[in-house]
């Protein structure tokens, strides 16, 4: 009850609609969902939620590879470069994976109550994407979440600079973006940079941890069709429902939802905001612990899973 007294607090501005499924002009999938079993949540999305639980320690714990357990978890990882205040530009680092022969680029994400505030924030509406830097998307519609896109250009410039740098020093013929929350919400856009940056031999995978809707329609599609975004949703956390879907944004497609407390039972969602994941949750049910986990395997998000190297 607690956790939907704050939520209704954080989200006055949609109190007077529906927030989850229902009253929106968009296109949601009803398909059944799929069978996704603990082990294929291990050998595709552990690695880089490790990763995006890491963002969240501290920078200088991180440069030195020394935040404790989740650094611990993830070892023959080489620091490469990271940027970013962990206040106004959440941190982002990137670093060369030896065990997977890959670039890893992790986002720090941020709190529930942050991330609800600034999904209900009216200021932060859609906004046509970047087309200086996205030119091929010109003439498309694509609108992208404001407060998202000033986040990404904050350290797209940079962020690109140490990824191919570290790609012609490895060799490493892979990239994996990670975030989550706000992470991963960013981690998209950064997915979206690398991918059409890098050469077509290099791999690029995206994956985020808690994703909210961070673009219309035209937005999903290109990430459907131009990037490809695996993301893990919560049971009943609000957030991958926000903003709301009749306020014009839209979810890709690739959603693995958690169905349950036992960190075990997980459904693949075929298509856009399907109605048995996520996108179908009651407001009544609204849990905002779950937004910061555990996911599977004890996999947590925030500083609270940083104990060794939070700031
Ligand atoms: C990773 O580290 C382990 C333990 O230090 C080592 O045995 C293994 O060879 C390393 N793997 C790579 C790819 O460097
Ligand atoms: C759009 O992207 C270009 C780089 O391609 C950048 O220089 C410019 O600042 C970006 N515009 C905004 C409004 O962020
Ligand atoms: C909310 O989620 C947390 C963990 O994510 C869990 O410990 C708690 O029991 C849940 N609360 C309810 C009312 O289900």
């Amino acid at each position: 009850m607690f956790a939907l007294i704050s939520l209704l607090a954080l989200l006055p501005s949609v109190l007077s609609a529906p927030i989850f499924g229902l009253g929106d002009d968009g296109e949601s999938s009803t398909e059944a969902t799929t069978a996704f079993s603990l082990a294929d949540a291990e050998s595709t999305l552990l690695r880089p939620g490790q990763f995006a639980r890491i963002a969240y320690c501290s920078s200088q714990s991180i440069t030195t590879w020394t935040c404790g357990e989740p650094c611990k978890a993830l070892p023959n990882v080489t620091f490469l470069q990271s940027g970013g205040d962990q206040g106004l530009i959440p941190l982002y680092f990137v670093a060369h994976d030896a065990d997977d022969q890959s670039i890893v680029v992790a986002h720090e994400g941020t709190d529930s109550k942050n991330i609800l505030s600034i999904l209900n924030d009216a200021k932060f509406g859609l906004v046509d994407l970047n087309v200086t830097r996205f030119p091929d998307t010109a003439g498309k519609g694509i609108k992208v979440h404001s407060g998202f896109q000033e986040t990404f250009e904050r350290t797209a410039d940079g962020l690109l600079a140490g990824v191919m740098k570290g790609l012609a020093d490895t060799g490493a013929k892979k990239v994996v973006v990670t975030g989550h929350s706000l992470g991963a919400a960013v981690a998209t856009m950064t997915g979206a940079l690398i991918k059409k940056s890098v050469d077509p031999s290099v791999e690029v995978t995206v994956t985020g941890f808690g994703l909210p809707r961070g673009g219309n329609q035209a937005w999903a599609d290109f990430l459907d069709s131009d990037v490809g975004v695996t993301f893990m949703s919560n049971q009943n956390d609000p957030v991958p429902s926000v903003p709301p879907r009749f306020t014009g944004f839209q979810h890709s497609s690739g959603e693995i939802h958690i169905t349950d407390d036992t960190q075990k039972n997980f459904v693949a969602c075929p298509g856009q905001d399907n109605e048995n994941c996520a996108t179908g949750n009651s407001l009544l049910d609204v849990n905002v612990s779950n937004h910061k986990g555990p996911y599977f395997d004890d996999l947590s998000f925030g500083h609270s899973a940083c104990p060794d190297g939070a700031t």
